[in-house]
């Protein structure tokens, strides 16, 4: 289970009532599993429990106030809310829920709670009585309806006395399922190769050509077709990223080693993501020697370097073919053309001219284009995007499996 939550974002949200004593050991497990934490407190949460514990045990401020300047020059509301992939409230008090199923958004946690397309789960905890409450009912069949996992309760003695349904689920019941969120299941059985990073080409023993391509967003593909229960094949140039877990990493250096592995990985696949910036053109020939600083001018020979996604796509038995396209302007418009002079099934398109997304930058915005239609993907984490792009990967495989439509 460790390595499940590993690098996960978990925003653990705590309510006010008896069980926050129990977020502390719930904070600890988490980070044993791997993930980072940051907590949101409500005012009623920091009757029970306090904040600088909290702040110990996450290794991170505490998050409080919404209307704080010094909070919110330290990390924005909006900015924590794209931060997280998962926030979890734990414990959900009676009134916490009633709070977030209604949309109230009256404090730092439920404001959070509307301005997140992280996963959403809630750890109710309260008196029996209160948890069969019609109202209490009520609620939860709402946020259930919209999506929102629900962790417990479990039945047993209460803190107030009484015996029955209502009592948090302990911390590591907790890590449990806060793991299984991140487990789709969408492409389990399935095969994916997937390219990331630059390619970089040699000009002598020293010396390369090669971009600014960071290689996160092919990364964070790998990990969500990882989550979605795909063996996957991640074919990296030179990038300083770690790995993520479960998968098998071929590291490359140029776009010819880059093509030769991914010929050989996706033979078989089911579904191939070119992410890489391969370098279009590569130096004609490679000095032997390191190329001496003698002529004031020197002229390289640059030759075509082979479209890596193109070749894939040629293949007699093609798996399903995802490029992406940095593009701009007229950005759907290129996009398009690519798609199909390349022979793609799908297509995900950057703005690279937009400065706040892209190449370095840990969020980013999509436009994703198959023939028969598109869709917008808006800003968010690489993470988080990543997932919604493997959404609409396994949707289109499904479609091609059920032969709704063709490759
Ligand atoms: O033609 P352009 O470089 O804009 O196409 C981008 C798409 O093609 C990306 O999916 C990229 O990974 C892929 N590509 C490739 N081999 C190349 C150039 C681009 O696989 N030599």
């Amino acid at each position: 289970m460790t390595a499940r939550l590993a690098h996960k974002r978990i925003l653990l949200g705590i309510s006010g009532g008896i069980a926050a004593y129990k977020s502390a050991e719930l904070v600890r497990r988490l980070r044993d599993a791997g993930a980072d934490v940051r907590v949101v407190m409500t005012p009623a949460a920091q009757e029970f429990i306090t904040p600088l514990t909290l702040q110990a045990l996450s290794g991170n401020p505490v998050h409080l106030d919404l209307l704080s300047p010094a909070a919110e020059a330290a990390m924005g509301h909006i900015e924590l809310a794209r931060w997280a992939d998962l926030v979890l409230v734990a414990p959900a008090s009676a009134d916490c829920m009633a709070r977030l199923a209604q949309g109230l958004a009256n404090d730092l946690l439920s404001t959070l709670w509307l301005a997140t397309r992280a996963k959403l789960a809630v750890a109710p905890a309260m008196n029996q009585q209160m948890w069969a409450a019609d109202v209490t009912q009520d609620n939860l069949a709402l946020l259930r309806a919209r999506g929102v996992a629900v962790f417990g309760p479990a039945s047993g003695s209460q803190a107030c006395g009484d015996v029955g349904e209502g009592r948090m689920l302990e911390a590591l019941a907790l890590v449990e399922c806060c793991a299984e969120q991140f487990e789709t299941g969408r492409l389990t059985g399935r095969r994916v190769v997937i390219t990331a990073g630059p390619t970089r080409e040699a000009l002598d023993p020293v010396r390369y050509l090669s971009n600014h391509s960071s290689g996160k967003m092919g990364f964070a593909i790998a990990l969500a077709c990882v989550e979605a229960g795909a063996q996957v094949t991640l074919i990296a140039g030179p990038v300083a990223l770690p790995t993520p877990p479960r998968l098998q990493r071929i590291d490359v250096i140029s776009a010819d080693s880059m093509l030769a592995a991914s010929l050989q990985a996706a033979a078989g696949a089911d579904v191939f993501v070119a992410t890489a910036a391969v370098a279009d053109y590569r130096p004609a020939t490679v000095a032997e020697q390191k190329i001496k600083k003698t002529a004031d001018v020197i002229q390289f020979e640059l030759v075509k370097n082979p479209d890596i996604v193109a070749a894939v796509a040629a293949l007699p038995e093609k798996p399903l073919v995802v490029g992406f396209a940095a593009e701009t302007e007229n950005v759907v418009a290129h996009a398009r053309e690519k798609l199909l002079r390349k022979k793609l099934d799908m297509i995900a398109c950057n703005d690279v001219a937009r400065a706040d997304i892209g190449f370095q930058s840990d969020d980013n915005a999509l436009t994703v284009i198959w023939p028969e239609g598109h869709c917008v993907l808006d800003k968010a984490s690489k993470t988080q995007i990543a997932r919604e792009l493997v959404g609409l990967m396994a949707d289109r495989l499904q479609d091609v499996m059920e032969g709704r439509v063709d490759k």
